[in-house]
């Protein structure tokens, strides 16, 4: 019986290598630019790692998490998000310093049990940053900025960037009594999910897929209303920084994203041309009791995170290419005959040893077939080993790109053969 991955992960291999590599080294790049550091964390923490930080009522926490007991009996979960591990490692490590902002980025997979579909999977990728110890509108913008940088390097031209504000832990309370008056009188028509939302955590409400509930919240009041003159000044602050850094947005004021820890600014970038619900590349925002509430100091944070799969998938709907990173020289040793991969292996490993890639041929065939070969999987060069060569030690090197042809006697001219790979 054939095995299959388990439903909603995949393999990552050819061409989707290449996006991958692009979209990770475009972004390595820019966080090295932003003075960024990169952070990796384990794939499993303590479950209340994720319990404490995402929230007990929300989608994730409810519904998503693979959770397990580990053979002592405790619970751990597979990260379904970065935020709350990077901030465990903060204050576990005390990498808070004086000198704020404290800048990390990861690169890491995360596991959450959703329903799978194309641009959502089960096992995804995620390029994301924090910057944690401050607090002013400022570095709100450097983190928008970067996010909106990242995909213009990545060649879209044509992608949106929401923002919204959820308003500081002030302003929410009243906020979420003014809400519930709202729903108060429509609590029936909520589908059961909601019903038990609306009791504990009714900001929780906006992250329903069900038709009815959409339908209700369309007519509600919004946070961005009735947030309080600080977080409004906040806000305006970071519109401000942007229209002067030429960035476009749009202040979307029923903009909810499905994390708890949320404070304040929240962002996300989505392209119009995902014609599914899996619309948003990136998103992220302020959450600036997070590192107390895990026990750490009063300090807040601000940080986004892109899926890499999705991008990879628009970059191939919209036909954006990746760009090529520089051909290093690749040789393919041709045997003519299988007696001679002694002689194969002495050129291989002195190929090697001079940092030059190359690969043996595995069996001897004809010469014109193992050159097909070479040119069709990306060699740049190939040797041939023949009765001829052995005997006078001198090997023929044949250039793929520009159909040049040479001869040297390798073994008392080695310098002249690696002068022709420079
Ligand atoms: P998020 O919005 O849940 O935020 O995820 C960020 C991005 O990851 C999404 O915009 C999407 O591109 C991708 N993504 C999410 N779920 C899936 C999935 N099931 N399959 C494929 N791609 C997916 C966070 O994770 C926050 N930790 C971001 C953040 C960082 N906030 C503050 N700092």
């Amino acid at each position: 019986m054939v095995l299959n991955s388990p439903r909603g992960t995949g393999d990552i291999f050819g061409e989707d290598i290449k996006y991958r590599d692009f979209i990770i080294n475009t972004a390595k790049k820019l966080f090295n630019l932003f003075n960024y550091n990169e952070i990796i964390t384990p794939a499993f923490e303590h479950t209340e790692v994720f319990n404490r930080s995402i929230g007990e009522s929300t989608d994730i926490v409810q519904k998503e998490m693979y959770t397990f007991l580990d053979k002592k009996g405790r619970s751990l979960t597979l990260r379904p998000e970065g935020t709350a591990p990077v901030i465990r490692a903060v204050i576990e490590r005390k990498l808070y310093s004086e000198n704020f902002p404290l800048k990390l980025f990861y690169i890491e997979n995360m596991f959450r049990y959703e329903r799978p579909q194309k641009g959502r999977m089960r096992e995804f990728w995620q390029v994301g940053v924090e910057a944690v110890g401050l607090g002013e509108p400022f570095i709100d913008v450097e983190v928008i900025w970067l996010l909106n940088l990242l995909f213009e390097k990545l060649g879209f031209n044509n992608l949106k960037l929401l923002i919204n504000s959820v308003g500081c832990s002030g302003c929410r309370k009243d906020y979420i009594e003014i809400f519930r008056g709202y729903l108060k009188p429509k609590v029936q028509s909520l589908c059961p999910d909601c019903i038990t939302r609306y009791e504990k955590n009714p900001l929780r409400i906006f992250d329903c897929k069900v038709e009815e509930c959409m339908k209700i919240l369309k007519s509600s009041p919004k946070i961005y209303s009735y947030i309080c003159d600080d977080c409004k000044i906040h806000l305006d602050k970071i519109a401000e920084f942007l229209e002067v850094l030429g960035i476009n947005f749009t202040i979307k004021e029923d903009l909810v994203r499905g994390f708890d820890y949320y404070t304040r600014t929240i962002f996300e970038i989505i392209s119009e041309d995902l014609k599914s619900a899996q619309n948003a590349l990136g998103g992220g925002g302020r959450y600036d009791k997070l590192v107390e509430q895990f026990g750490g100091p009063d300090i807040p944070s601000i940080g986004f995170a892109v899926g890499i799969d999705r991008v990879i998938i628009l970059m191939k709907q919209l036909e954006i290419g990746y760009e090529v990173s520089k051909k290093y020289p690749k040789i393919f040793i041709i045997l003519m005959e299988e007696d001679f991969r002694v002689y194969s292996f002495k050129l291989a490993k002195f190929f090697r040893e001079n940092n030059l890639a190359c690969e043996i041929s595995c069996e001897a065939k004809s010469v014109g077939s193992q050159i097909k070969w070479a040119e069709k999987n990306e060699f740049s060069h190939v040797v041939i080993i023949g009765e001829d060569e052995i005997k006078s030690e001198i090997i023929t090197l044949k250039d793929l790109k520009n159909f040049r042809q040479f001869k040297i006697d390798w073994i008392k001219q080695p310098l002249k053969v690696l002068e022709l790979f420079q």
